[in-house]
């Protein structure tokens, strides 16, 4: 894909948002990870339980980086398939040895293809902020989750942030992903972006001073989510999980994780229930393949023995959203208890 000069790009992403709501696709979403190395160790993530196995949902498959021709095969693909394309899954998207370059590569997309990530900020400079304004990246999702630097190392310790500069910071870690994401924020033509908190057992007692420090701050296309702890699949124990019945079939998507292998399931994060491989096979033929139908099949019957242990699926009942200007009442907080 040969990327188009700025104004003929900003043209064509204006009218892809509305062709994006005209076309149907076989697949809605591509989740695509990048790696599943990462440099936290968060309690609730389901990437610091790796390799230990404390229930019948073990997370073991082998750490990686997605090979660069993989991950062009794959956009070249979800440009004809899918509406959407998602960075996020598991590990941090920014320690790819050529996240530049794959974040260069979206350039040239289907400007219909919507295009979203997760970071937990810590390795991202102002060159990386810059690159992902100039690909108009569709929405940044940044997680802090935490108002204060004790809860920040209680539920996101891990390794040392970098500064704007890509220096290492020597001093406080959430001051300094606080002070990059107030450096984004301020910035008028930053990229939607979406602050989530994802609330668990640790920092729910934040959730509200966490609102109240960041909703002044926010764009007119910004949001904060504040978004409930998930088991995923049974490998993450938090008293906030409730039961929840599978929901992932209405998603309609696909996770590809850094090796190719392809799952239906976002929340699969051992790939247990993997349908194929993109190094064999397409993104489409696999959505439409025999195995997908039969393992549909199989869930809705409760007969998937890697599902036994997921007892929510994607629980978004009490998720809120929270945009500049909105009032935050004490009460809307109960939803998390
Ligand atoms: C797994 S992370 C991967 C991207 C990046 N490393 C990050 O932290 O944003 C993607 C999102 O999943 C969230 N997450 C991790 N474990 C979770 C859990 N058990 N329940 C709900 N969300 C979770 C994170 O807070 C983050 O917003
Ligand atoms: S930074 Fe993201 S992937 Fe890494 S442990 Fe935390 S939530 Fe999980």
């Amino acid at each position: 894909m040969t990327p188009l000069p700025s104004p003929l790009r900003a043209m064509r992403h204006v009218l892809g948002l509305g062709l994006r709501r005209l076309r149907r696709k076989p697949i809605r979403w591509v989740q695509v990870e990048l790696t599943n190395h990462c440099n936290y160790r968060c309690r609730f993530c389901p990437q610091s339980r790796w390799r230990q196995q404390a229930s019948g949902a073990p997370y073991n498959r082998a750490k990686g980086y997605m090979d660069f021709d993989l991950y062009r095969r794959i956009i070249d693909e979800a440009n004809q398939v899918a509406l959407g394309v998602n960075f996020s899954f598991f590990g941090e998207p920014m320690m790819h040895p050529r996240f530049l370059d794959c974040m260069e590569y979206l350039n040239g997309r289907n400007p219909a293809l919507r295009v979203v990530m997760n970071t937990n900020l810590s390795l991202a400079t102002q060159e990386i902020f810059t690159k992902l304004i100039e690909i108009r990246l569709d929405n940044l999702r940044l997680s802090i989750d935490a108002a204060t630097p004790e809860t920040y190392e209680t539920v996101r310790p891990g390794g040392r942030p970098v500064d704007l500069a890509g220096r290492e910071v020597d001093g406080n870690r959430f001051e300094a992903v606080c002070r990059k994401a107030e450096w984004w924020f301020s910035l008028c033509e930053h990229t939607p972006t979406r602050h989530v908190f994802t609330v668990n057992s640790c920092n729910r007692h934040e959730v509200k001073a966490f609102v109240e420090r960041w909703l002044p701050l926010l764009g007119e296309n910004d949001a904060v989510l504040t978004k409930s702890v998930l088991s995923y699949g049974g490998k993450v124990f938090d008293d906030l999980v409730r039961p929840n019945p599978c929901n992932v079939w209405d998603a309609g998507g696909l996770t590809v994780d850094w090796a190719g292998n392809v799952s239906p399931c976002n929340l699969d994060t051992n790939m247990d229930l993997a349908i194929g491989n993109v190094e064999q096979s397409t993104l489409k033929t696999l959505r439409e393949s025999p195995r997908y139908r039969e393992l549909r099949r199989a869930s809705n019957k409760g007969d998937i023995a890697a599902c036994w242990a997921c007892v929510d699926a994607n629980d978004w009942r009490r998720n809120l959203v929270f945009r500049r200007g909105d009032c935050v009442s004490e009460d809307a907080f109960y939803i998390h208890d």
